[in-house]
Order: structure tokens, then sequence, then C-alpha cells
């Protein structure tokens, strides 16, 4: 069968890693060379994966079958609406589907509207009438531009904003910028990550993943795209209960049903729960409709069954709980990023390693945003390589991925405390706290 993959980044390679344990032809439309990705691959088409005409022109002439959408731009570019239009299944929403990722206003509507558990109270503005009363209701408050930001549109008081003042200025540049602007009440609990595949009709869970936006150790820092995730062996987290598994997984359930209610067409792809665990049970964050990256990478390379068939199920719309088995093993995924990422990456600095030492050490490299050029690998703006340690506890794991990453050199950095038992604990007595 021949795939296309959309993006360049370890998600994708741990996408397409997947798919070849099957017998598949693949082709990857993605902007820099990545030397994981390209190993695998028939033919790359090296573009931007907003260029949606391009891309569907060459997916037309290489007799594409299937294509599978990694990052959530193409998405919102109407990707997906194009290579249907030529008769191309694919593995991801149409431009109206990944409102759920692109639009917060739509998903807050949409639990609304069919009173999902787990939303939060809200409201939208198109102008400042009433924010401010609105902001002093609400007392600590979440403020969210309505349009795709690339992790860096969310502010929050008492951590971003510090004054009312401060939430509506930002509540303006949001309007301004997207025309509306999402305030929301403020959680207090901990995050994690539901990755479920969908056909539209049924979803199906995979292990939980929490993942650590902040660039610097202790959660301090900027945002990022994500520095690094965890996975526990029973696929729930140490820090949750027994049930918030189930609760999340039966909100993306009715988030499913509420979609092709709405849109009148199912969702096939992925429908990815950001959630957090508070007092008052489960409650959702956002969908991102695609799969998480670096969380991805927590999932995947547990597949026990074929990722093949789960894609050829979500299309043909018999999707089955069964057809996902994962391993019950616990991994620890670490980013190692250019130094400066977060406020200016060092672009085009050289990076060396070892992988067969990587793989010796029981670890797994994915390649991220790198260039390859001369068979040497350079960083770009954003996230080089994700480095995954699996075994049977996340201790373990994260042994096995401080390891494997000693054998890298370059001008880069990483967080070395995700996955340790100081930054478990942390999380486990802070839950504790909360739900008493
Ligand atoms: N209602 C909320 N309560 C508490 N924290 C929130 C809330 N909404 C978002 N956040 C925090 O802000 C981060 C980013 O928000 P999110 O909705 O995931 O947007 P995006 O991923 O598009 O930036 C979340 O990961 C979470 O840490
Ligand atoms: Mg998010």
């Amino acid at each position: 069968m021949k795939i296309l993959v959309v993006g360049g980044g370890a998600r994708e390679h741990a996408i397409i890693e997947a798919l070849s344990r099957d017998e598949v032809t693949l082709y990857v439309v993605m902007k820099n060379r990545n030397p994981g990705i390209a190993r695998f691959c028939e033919d790359i088409l090296y573009m931007a994966e907003t260029e949606i005409e391009k891309i569907t022109d060459w997916a037309m002439e290489k007799g594409i079958e299937m294509a599978i959408i990694g990052p959530e731009g193409p998405l919102e570019a109407g990707l997906v609406d194009e290579l249907q239009e030529v008769g191309i299944p694919c593995i991801g929403p149409t431009k109206e589907l990944a409102r759920l990722e692109t639009s917060k206003s739509f998903t807050r509507g949409l639990f609304e509207m069919f009173d999902i558990p787990g939303n939060a109270k809200y409201a939208v503005f198109h102008n400042m009438d009433g924010m401010r009363e609105w902001l002093e209701r609400l007392d600590e408050y979440v403020v969210k531009d309505d349009g795709l930001c690339g992790g860096k549109g969310v502010k929050l008081s008492g951590e971003h904003l510090e004054t009312i003042e401060d939430g509506l200025k930002y509540a303006e540049e949001c309007i301004i910028k997207h025309g509306s602007v999402v305030i929301e009440e403020k959680f207090v609990g901990e995050e994690f990550s539901l990755q479920a595949l969908s056909d539209g009709f049924t979803v199906i869970g995979s292990p939980l993943a929490q993942d650590h936006k902040r660039a610097y150790e202790g959660d301090t820092g900027p945002n990022t795209g994500g520095m690094g995730s965890y996975s526990d062996h029973d696929h729930s987290l140490p820090f949750l209960r027994p049930g918030d598994y189930e609760e999340a997984l039966a909100i993306t359930q009715k988030t499913c049903d509420a979609l092709r209610e709405e849109c009148g067409v199912p969702y096939k792809g992925v429908m990815y729960g950001g959630f957090i665990a508070t007092r008052d049970g489960v409650k959702c964050v956002e969908f991102n409709a695609r799969f998480g990256d670096p969380e991805a990478m927590n999932v995947l390379p547990l597949l026990e069954s074929s990722f093949l068939d789960i894609c050829k199920a979500m299309i043909e719309g018999n999707l089955k709980p069964e057809m996902a088995r994962y391993k019950n093993k616990a991994t620890v995924c670490k980013y190692i990023v250019p130094k400066g990422y977060g406020v200016k990456s060092l672009v085009g600095a050289e990076i060396t390693m070892d992988e067969d030492d990587i793989t010796k050490m029981g670890a797994k490299l994915y390649y991220a945003s790198v260039n390859e050029e001369n068979g040497k690998v350079f960083t770009t703006s954003s996230r080089s390589l994700a480095v995954i340690g699996i075994a049977d506890d996340i201790f373990e794991a994260e042994r096995i991925c401080e390891k494997a990453v000693s054998s890298i050199r370059g001008e880069v950095f990483m967080r070395h405390d995700i996955g340790t038992p100081e930054a478990l604990q942390k999380r486990i007595k802070r839950m504790s706290e909360i739900r008493g």
C-alpha cells in the first residue's frame, strides 16, 4: 500500500516506524531532511506542509492510497478536504471537523450544546463588552486565543497575567489577531493527555502520557512545544485514581458523537484530549486533532498490533477496541533541543550522536526538526531529537533514557528532571493535597 505521511518531526518519525512494520511504501512531505524519516521513504517532497494543492498533485502523481497528517497546520489549511476530493482517504479531519483543535470556542460550544461533562465555565468575546465583569466573576481565569498559536496562545491568571488589566490587554490582542477570544475558569490539578483513535463512531484509547511544556527543569521558563513526556506500565499515571482514564475516554466518545451530529460526517483520526484531574473529577482543557508531540512517542512504540490495520479500520469505519494492543511498559521521552530554544534557538549547529549506542542501551531515537546535509545533522529553530527509554517502570525507563542521551553532542540542552522519582513524587503529593 502506498501511504503518504505529512510532516517531518519526531512524531512523524514514530508514525512512519509504526507503519513500516507492515508491507507499505512510504512517501513523505517535509520541510527539511529528517534523516530518520528519509531512510524509510520511497520518495520525499521537500515543501511546507500547508502547500495543500502542491501536496495533493504530488500525491495523485505517486498513486497514494492513504494519507496520514501529522501536524495541525495542514489540517487547518484544508489538506484533508483536498486529498479526499481526489479520492485519497485520510487519517486526520477535514477543515470543518478540525475546528475541534483550531477553534477553542467551537469546542467549548460543542461541549455546552451536547452537554458533555468536563467543560469549563467560559465565555467567548468578540469585543471588550462585559469582559471586565466576567474576569472579576471568575477570579482565577485563563485567556485563550481562538486560533492556532503553536502552544503559545494561552495565558493564565496568577502565572502570566498578574492583574485584571493584564488579562484585558491580552484578550484584546487576541481579538485583534483572530477576531475572538475565550475566557474560562482556571482548573487546579495535574494534566494528562489521552490520545484516542476514532473512526467517527468508535473511539479507542491509548496509554496516558504527561507532557512538560516549560523549557527548564522544575517546570520553569518559557512554554515550548513540549520538552518530554512519560507514561506508565498500567497505561494510567501515578498521580491518577482508578476511573480517571475511563472518565477522559467517555468525554472523548461523547465529543466524537457530538462532532458527527454537529458536522454531519464522521471524524476519522486522532482525538487527543488534554485533561486535568481536579478535586471535582476530570476536566477537559482542549482537544487536538492529531497525535501529540512528544506524546506520540509514548504510545506508538508500545503498539503490538498493526498500526496499518488500525488506520484502515478508521477509514472503513469498522474500528474495534481490541485492534489496539499496547505493551505494559513504561516510557520516558526527553527532547534534545537547540541552545536558546524557547527564547531564540541556535540554528544550524551540528549535532552528533552514536545511534548504535543509543539502541544498544535499549532506548529509541526519533529525529525531530533537524536538517541533514552531507551526512551531518544540524539544528533548526525547533526541537532536535527525541530519546525514549522503555522499561517495566518509569524510573528504569528514565535511567535508560539518560544513559542513551550521553552520546549526543552539540550546542543543545534538555530537561533531566522529566520522569525522575523527585519530579513524580511532587506531582503525586500535589494531587493528593488537591483531592484530599
Ligand atoms: N481551564 C484551564 N485551567 C487550567 N489550566 C489551563 C486551562 N486551559 C489551559 N490551561 C493550561 O494552558 C496550557 C495550554 O492550554 P491549551 O488549551 O492546551 O492550549 P494550547 O495547547 O493550544 O496552547 C494547558 O496545557 C494548561 O497547562
Ligand atoms: Mg495544549
